[in-house]
């Protein structure tokens, strides 16, 4: 049977003139999730949104809310994200001193897990946090803007990080965001990416549904 795969798209890459119209788009697109970035211009050269936007989008949406702090001391704002109505939050291993604890905040709260890595940390740091974990988000660019080339290296990353959850715990996700499109898709999945994120490859088209479909049969060529 072929495995199936989930797509998150981006909204970092939206019209955010219109964000209801976008995420219906993305809706008839048959999307799974939705994927949040929250940038703080301090961890990441670049803002974004807070909250406050992410409150707003649970309104227009039943699509499980993927939110992707790339922020300094994550563990200040879980409380508010929980509130906003994120259902997973995703913090970056380099953010966080205690994310052991922090990982436990996040789950008491009733939400779902994940620990990100940038390009240059190794898969080996997540070693200890896999047990605990509902997901692990491989940055395949560095984290701050969209549209960025893909980092060709990641591939090997994705497969060590793919054989590190298969002896722990097979139930986790494997994540990829930063420069995914239908050229790459394919291989990422070889590679073991379950959740593919993606932003200007979506957004960036005329029809947006038909770009998430595209992106879905792409990842299975
Ligand atoms: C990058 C963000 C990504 C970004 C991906 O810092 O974490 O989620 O939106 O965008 P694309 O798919 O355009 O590289
Ligand atoms: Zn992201």
């Amino acid at each position: 049977m072929r495995k199936t795969i989930t797509i998150a798209p981006s909204i970092l890459s939206a019209d955010f003139r219109n964000l209801e119209r976008q995420i219906k788009l993305v809706e008839r697109g048959d999307a799974d999730w939705i994927h949040l970035d929250v940038m703080d211009g301090h961890f990441v050269p670049n803002l974004t949104f807070g909250p406050m936007i992410v409150k707003a989008i649970r309104r227009l949406t039943n699509l499980p809310l993927d939110t992707h702090l790339m922020i300094s001391n994550p563990e200040m704002y879980i409380e508010d994200f929980q509130r906003a109505g994120s259902d997973r939050l995703i913090v970056h291993i380099e953010t966080c001193v205690h994310l052991h604890r922090t990982i436990q905040r996040i789950k008491k709260l009733g939400m779902s897990t994940g620990v990100t890595l940038n390009p240059s940390t190794p898969a080996v740091s997540l070693k200890e946090i896999l047990p605990y974990i509902d997901l692990v988000l491989v940055m395949t660019v560095n984290p701050g803007f969209g549209g960025q080339q893909f980092i060709r290296s990641m591939i090997k990353k994705i497969r060590e990080v793919s054989e590190m959850i298969s002896k722990v715990n097979p139930k986790i996700y494997l994540e990829v965001d930063g420069g995914v499109e239908e050229s790459n898709a394919a291989e990422l999945v070889r590679a073991g990416a379950t959740v593919l994120v993606a932003g200007h490859s979506i957004f960036s088209k005329k029809n947006i549904p038909q770009a998430i479909r595209r992106l879905r049969t792409a990842a299975f060529r």
